[in-house]
C-alpha cells in the first residue's frame, strides 16, 4: 500500500545532473522534500540500491510512515474503498456557492472567511483577482513547495469535523440508546478520506519543527471549537464544513490551472505516490500530479455536497440520504459518487 522510498533529514543533495525534475527546498519554510520526488522516475530503482542523493548518516535515515508488517500480516486493508470517479466526471467539477439564506449560514460563511484569512496568512497565499494575475506581487507567487505547504496544513484541519460530528453523533446514540440513521459512517468516512489526502501529500514532503507546531495548534483550537459549536449547532456546523470544501474546490482548481498553464514544471511529469494511485484506483496512463489533484478536487467537492445536504435535513430525526435506499431508485438521489452530484447540497423536500 505504501511506497519503499526513505526520507533523508538534513540531506546534502549530490543529485546527479541527469535529475532535472528533481525539487529542493529549504527546510527553514517548514517542509522538507520527501525522496519520493528524488525516486521518480527510473531514478527510483537505483536510489533503492545507492543512496546517490544524500551524505547523510544511514542511522539519520527513516521512512516518514513506512509500512508495517509483522511475522504474520503483510498488509492493512480499509474498509472504506474509495469510488470510481471518471475523469470526464472530474473535470466537469466547478468551484460553486451557495447562497446564504438564514443568519445560521452567515456565522457559517463569516466563520470560514475568517478562517481563510488566517490560513493565508500562515499559508503565506495570496491569489490575485479573476483577470489580474499579472498583478500579483512575486513574493505571493505559488511555487510546487508553497502549494505542499498550503495543502499539508489545510489537509490536518480537514479531517477534523467530520470525526468530531461522527464522534458526538456516535456518543448521543449510546446515550439516548436511540438509532443514528446513517450519519456517523459518512462522517467518518469523511474523516478518513481526509487523512488519506494528508497521507498523499506527506509522501511528497516532510514538515519540519515550525510546520508541526502550527498544526498542533491549529488542530487543539480547531477541534475544541469545532467540538462545542456541534454541540450547540449541528446544522451551522455542517453548513460550515460545506462553505470551507468551496474554498478547498477553489484551492485545488487553482492548482490544477497553474499546472495546466505550466505554471509548475516540477509538478508537469512528475508520478502520484504509489498511496494515491492504490486508493484512488489511479487507472495507468492517468497517474500523475495533475490526475492526483483531479481526484483530491473530486472528493472536496463531494464533502461540499454532503455537508451542505446534511446541513438542510433536520438533525436529530432525519435519515442520511447518503447511506439511503430509495423507493423511487430511478430518480436520482444523493450518492457516494459524482454523477449525481449537486455542488450547493440536495434540498431537504428532494431526499425526504
Ligand atoms: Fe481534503
Ligand atoms: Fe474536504
Amino acid at each position: 500500500m505504501y511506497s519503499t522510498s526513505t526520507v533523508a533529514l538534513g540531506a546534502t543533495s549530490i543529485l546527479p545532473k541527469a535529475a532535472p525534475h528533481v525539487f529542493r527546498t529549504a527546510s527553514t519554510t517548514g517542509l522538507r522534500t520527501s525522496s519520493f520526488l528524488l525516486y521518480n522516475g527510473s531514478l527510483r530503482k537505483n536510489m533503492n540500491r545507492t543512496r546517490l542523493f544524500s551524505t547523510t548518516r544511514p542511522t539519520r535515515i527513516k521512512e516518514f510512515f513506512p509500512k508495517v508488517e509483522t511475522k504474520q500480516i503483510v498488509e492493512v486493508k480499509t474498509s472504506w474503498c474509495h469510488p470510481v470517479f471518471t475523469e470526464k466526471e472530474m473535470r466537469e467539477i466547478k468551484y460553486a456557492h451557495r447562497n446564504t439564506r438564514n443568519w445560521s449560514d452567515w456565522v457559517a460563511l463569516g466563520t470560514v472567511r475568517l478562517l481563510r484569512w488566517g490560513t493565508d496568512f500562515v499559508t503565506g497565499y495570496r491569489h490575485p483577482p479573476e483577470g489580474k494575475e499579472d498583478k500579483i506581487s512575486r513574493r505571493f507567487v505559488m511555487t510546487e513547495h508553497k502549494w505542499l505547504v498550503r495543502f499539508i496544513f489545510l489537509e490536518t484541519v480537514a479531517g477534523v469535523p467530520g470525526m468530531v460530528g461522527g464522534m458526538l453523533r456516535h456518543l448521543r446514540s449510546l446515550r439516548r440508546m436511540k438509532r443514528d440513521n446513517g450519519w456517523i459512517e459518512t462522517l467518518l468516512e469523511e474523516a478518513y478520506n481526509e487523512r488519506m489526502h494528508l497521507l498523499t501529500f506527506l509522501k511528497l514532503a516532510e514538515p519540519g519543527w515550525f510546520m508541526r507546531l502550527m498544526v498542533l495548534g491549529a488542530q487543539g483550537v480547531f477541534f475544541n471549537g469545532f467540538f462545542i459549536s456541534y454541540l450547540l449547532s449541528p446544522r451551522t456546523c455542517h453548513r460550515f464544513v460545506g462553505y470551507l470544501e468551496e474554498e478547498a474546490v477553489l484551492t485545488y482548481t487553482r492548482a490544477i490551472n497553474e499546472i495546466e498553464a505550466g505554471k509548475l514544471p516540477k509538478w508537469k511529469d512528475m508520478d502520484a505516490p504509489d498511496i494515491a494511485i492504490q486508493y484512488w484506483n489511479m487507472p495507468e496512463g492517468h497517474r500523475k500530479m495533475r490526475d492526483l489533484l483531479l481526484y483530491v478536487r473530486a472528493d472536496e467537492a463531494k464533502h461540499c455536497e454532503v455537508n451542505h445536504t446534511l446541513g438542510n435535513m433536520v438533525q436529530k430525526r432525519d435519515p442520511n440520504p447518503y447511506a439511503a435506499k430509495f423507493r423511487d431508485p430511478g430518480k436520482p438521489h444523493p450518492s457516494k459518487g459524482t454523477d449525481t452530484m449537486k455542488p450547493s447540497g440536495w434540498e431537504r423536500e428532494e431526499v425526504i
